[in-house]
């Protein structure tokens, strides 16, 4: 097939596209590279560079597309609420813009980068894609407000558009493949595992542990790590099981199917602390910070349906795996 990948220069992005490029399919990456990084787009894929809603229609007009993966977006937790516009842009209007371009030239498929902010504080765990979707900021809001539109296209296409919606949970590690090396290089880093590992690097003094008083067994929070390379092979069932004649459970969903992606399993901040702890042999010095605003104290998936619906099993789940894998990337981006 022939696949548009947007945030192709991103990390999920780029893994996703790297793994449709092994698979044998063609990929174009459309990334304004404002986040991306254009050393990160696969060998094999050829990118444009722009916004994604002033480049879409080019794009998908030039025929051929079967499939879109849409990757690009605004995913600053904390930024969202700073500059909500900037979130409601960068994440909705320009969604709705390349919707109507897919639509416009018929594009049958559609993947979509969702996220387990768009559920918000959860009444019970592990969290099914029926739980309550409560977002507790903006860049969660924003992705659920997408993954509304992906719906009503999607239903009133008449089956012309299928569409599935991946929520990501906590998307970690990197993808380790012959002569490349894709993983987290975000210019304003919030993410744990990559600030834990810059400690280890010498680049940070100490990990801020963003509360203790949790309700959680040892008190900080707890979330669910999933691989990239895991996620990325989500990305690739879903095409598959758009393509797939038959395609009754997407049918089923009304055109558009939604998917949580994790691993099931929780780790508190201080598990992931001493797993990068045994991985790199630093000590990593933390310390108690107050509570991040807006942090629920635990977010778990359930990812019972991405397993029946598309068949996914992921093989990467073991914690101090997931971190050796961002330790590799993260040490062999510091020696340059
Ligand atoms: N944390 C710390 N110290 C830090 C950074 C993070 O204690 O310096 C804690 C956070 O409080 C949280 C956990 O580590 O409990 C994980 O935090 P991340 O920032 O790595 O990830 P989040 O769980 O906040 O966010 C992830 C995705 C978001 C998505 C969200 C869904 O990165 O894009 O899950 O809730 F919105």
């Amino acid at each position: 097939m022939t696949l548009v990948v947007t945030g192709g220069a991103g990390y999920v992005g780029s893994v996703c596209a790297q793994h449709l490029l092994d698979a044998g399919h063609d990929v174009v990456v459309v990334d304004d590279l404002t986040t991306g990084h254009e050393d990160a787009v696969p060998a094999g894929a050829r990118l444009v560079v722009g916004d994604v809603a002033e480049v879409a229609d080019d794009v998908l007009g030039a025929g051929g597309v079967d499939g879109v993966i849409h990757c690009a977006a605004r995913s600053l937790v904390g930024e969202s609420a700073e500059k909500p516009a900037k979130y409601w842009h960068g994440n909705v209007v320009t969604t709705i813009a390349l919707l109507d371009a897919v639509c416009r030239h018929r594009v049958p498929r559609l993947v979509f980068s969702s996220t387990a902010a768009t559920y918000g504080e959860p009444e019970s765990s592990p969290i099914t894609e029926d739980a309550p979707t409560r977002p507790t900021n903006t860049y969660g809001a924003t992705k659920l407000a997408v993954d509304h539109a992906i719906g009503t296209y999607a239903a009133a296409s008449g089956g012309e558009l299928g569409a599935v919606s991946l929520r990501y949970f906590n998307v970690a590690g990197a993808h380790a493949g012959a002569g490349s090396a894709l993983g987290e290089r975000h210019t304003v880093e919030t993410h744990l595992i990559p600030l834990v590992l810059q400690v280890a690097l010498g680049q940070r003094d100490e990990i801020a542990i963003f509360g203790d008083d949790w309700p959680t067994a040892d008190g900080t929070c707890v979330r669910d790590y999933i691989h990239v390379d895991d996620l990325a092979e989500a990305h690739l069932l879903a095409l598959d099981l758009l393509a797939r004649g038959d395609a009754s459970v997407i049918e089923k969903a009304g055109g558009h199917l939604v998917c949580n992606l994790g691993n099931g399993t929780g780790f508190s901040v201080l598990e992931v602390i001493e797993a990068c702890r045994r991985v790199t042999g630093h000590p990593i010095p933390a310390r108690v910070a107050p509570r991040r605003t807006g942090d629920p104290g635990v977010l778990v998936a359930s990812s019972a349906r991405a397993r029946d619906e598309l068949g996914w099993k992921p093989t990467h789940t073991d914690l101090d795996g997931i971190v050796a894998d961002a330790w590799a990337f993260a040490r062999s981006r510091a020696a340059g």
